[in-house]
């Protein structure tokens, strides 16, 4: 599966090396939303499942990471919380449902294959359904606040109007940010956040 040997390695500290708290943006955007059905590709350790789990969203989330499932689940059955986790590479990721919001947390994917999941995303969404997104600006690549090193793992806001052209965007925008999530997304950053909706 797509880096599952390199997070798995990543994800081997016993703490959570991106925090116990939920992404600042999509929490902010996804108190604006009404409760529904929740997906979050690429959820990792489970912070963000574990908030909206909590807030009383169905989750479902997915990682390549069997390590970061195993961590995400104790996380879970310690909060007394219900969220369906599976492991699975986005390219293969197949759900019945669709989903009334989507959380894309710092889910970086090489260039090749970020049309392919971006059409997948969208389809997976309900009518009026919300994607959240952030990731980092390709102008994050000579910091040390986290994040890939290699650009072709990166979008910048004209690629992802592109990507995201099926749904109507209804902000998007660089931002330079003080991250402080867990261990690994520290210090200044610059990043993309977008809010897009299916029409
Ligand atoms: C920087 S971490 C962010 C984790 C989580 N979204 C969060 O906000 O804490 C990126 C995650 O994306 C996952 N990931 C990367 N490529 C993936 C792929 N092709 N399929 C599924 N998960 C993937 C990694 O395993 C990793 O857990």
């Amino acid at each position: 599966m797509s880096g599952q040997n390199e997070w798995n390695e990543r994800y081997a500290d016993q703490h959570l090396v991106y925090g116990y708290q939920p992404n600042k943006y999509l929490k902010q955007e996804l108190a604006k939303l009404e409760l529904g059905a929740l997906l979050l590709p690429g959820e990792g350790e489970g912070r963000n499942a574990l908030w909206a789990a909590k807030q009383g969203w169905e989750v479902t989330a997915f990682d390549a990471s069997d390590v970061a499932q195993a961590k995400a689940n104790k996380l879970f059955a310690q909060n007394n919380v219900w969220v369906q986790y599976h492991v699975t590479d986005i390219l293969h990721f197949a759900s019945n449902h669709q989903f009334d919001a989507i959380g894309l947390v710092y889910v970086h994917l090489q260039k090749d294959i970020q049309q392919q999941v971006a059409n997948k995303l969208t389809s997976m969404l309900k009518p009026k359904g919300v994607l959240i997104l952030e990731m980092f600006h390709p102008e994050q690549i000579p910091l040390t606040s986290g994040g890939p090193k290699n650009p072709a793992m990166f979008a910048d806001i004209s690629e992802l109007k592109d990507l995201y052209k099926n749904l109507t965007i209804e902000e998007l925008r660089k931002e330079e940010i003080e991250l402080n999530e867990g261990l690994l997304h520290r210090g200044k950053a610059i990043v993309i956040r977008m809010r897009a909706a299916k029409p």
